[in-house]
């Protein structure tokens, strides 16, 4: 019998089935196609990870960005880490620069949270996911998840730490002076972590037996552009030139460990630090070094405790899963709308510490029993 004839392709059909064949198996084995956009759609490992963050001055900045590259690297992708140094402008530049490279996913820390509309509409263009990293991006569409903690309890647990120290509920009868510190306006958290500290401090105001002999009880006569200590030590030195002379104040709300350290500073120059004029209570957020040693040594009082590791992986987790085509998991479907929409996040719990439970630290290896001595 005849041999049947061989159907053969014609040869432009052939090329055109050669190069789709490349292109796949060039997405497929995770090697970044020019132009990026076609390989961004796949899913799958491979490619690189747009870290961006907003400062090195804290350490806390500097451990998440290290920690999330390292993470990514493990988990299959390359990561690009930039820190844009407090300035709107540089951030703005670090983030076209990720989408200019075709890079497959965005983590961004933003230093204002309204402040990147623009270049994250460049990004959804671009077909580039977006996570919002412990702060949350506003006014914008163009976020997909939010990792973060429970901001709202951060505050709480400030505001409840005063209520206890200063044991409000038992001297029911005695007033006490207080002054209170909100962080960077720009960022969604403050409004948070002052929500938080409020919710529980309020009462006592309103019923006379907290004063805020400033009289500056509002969020917006409270804040502290950029988190700086400094600008929070101008504040502190103002505030207790102007209010307090010879009078003792007796607690001082803090959002912010770096804020907490210029409150300090300006707490020493007006001559408190001794056994005849101790520290009124300070609190603090973040945990970092140089306050949990100002902790032992009863300085700072308090701070919040967030492990900046566990955040790290709960956003690499989430950015492996849009990546590879899965569902993140997530905790939060209604309390973060950015204006645009509800952003569906991820909180972690924080938790306060103060010298009675520094040893937590070291029992989950955040420091080393040397490093607090
Ligand atoms: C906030 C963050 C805090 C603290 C602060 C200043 O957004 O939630 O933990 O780090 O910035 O850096």
């Amino acid at each position: 019998m005849p041999a049947p004839p061989r159907r053969r392709r014609s040869a432009p059909l052939a090329a055109v089935a050669a190069a789709a064949l490349l292109t796949a198996s060039l997405a497929a084995c995770g090697q970044e196609a020019k132009g990026g956009s076609r390989y961004k759609a796949e899913k799958g490992k491979g490619g690189t990870v747009g870290l961006a963050m907003p400062t090195k001055s804290s350490e806390r900045w500097i451990a998440d960005g290290r920690n999330m590259a390292r993470q990514f690297k493990s988990a299959g992708y390359k990561a690009d880490l930039q820190f844009g140094d407090d300035k709107v402008e540089n951030q703005v530049a670090q983030i076209e620069n990720m989408i200019a490279k075709g890079h497959r996913l965005l983590v961004v820390a933003a230093i204002d949270g309204s402040a990147l509309t623009d270049v994250l509409r460049r990004a959804k263009e671009a077909d580039i996911p977006v996570i919002s990293y412990d702060r949350l991006l506003l006014g914008t569409e163009n976020v997909d998840y939010y990792a973060s903690f429970d901001n709202e309890r951060v505050g709480e647990l400030q505001g409840g730490y005063i209520v206890d120290k200063l044991k409000l509920d038992e001297k029911k009868d005695e007033e006490f002076d207080v002054e209170l510190f909100a962080g960077s306006p720009d960022d969604n958290n403050t409004k948070f972590f002052w929500d938080g500290a409020m919710k529980v401090l309020r009462p006592y105001i309103e019923k006379g037996q907290v004063k805020v002999r400033s009289g500056q009880t509002k969020m917006n006569q409270t804040t502290t552009l950029r988190w700086d200590g400094g600008t929070a030590q101008k504040r502190m030195d103002d505030l207790l030139s102007k209010n307090y002379g010879s009078e003792d104040i007796d607690a001082v709300l803090s959002p912010y460990d770096g804020i907490s350290i210029g409150i300090l500073s300006a707490l020493k120059s007006a001559g408190y630090g001794s056994k005849d004029k101790p520290f009124p209570v300070v609190t603090g957020q973040d945990a970092e070094l140089a306050s949990v040693k100002s902790i032992i040594r009863d300085q700072q009082t308090q701070t919040v405790y967030k492990d900046t590791r566990k955040l790290a992986k709960q956003a690499v987790q989430m950015g492996d899963a849009v990546l590879t085509g899965k569902k993140p998991e997530v905790n939060d479907t209604k309390t973060y709308d950015n204006g645009k929409k509800v952003v569906p996040s991820y909180l972690l719990k924080p938790v306060s510490i103060d010298k009675s439970n520094t040893q937590r630290l070291v029992d989950d290896g955040y420091y080393k029993a040397g490093e607090l001595k």
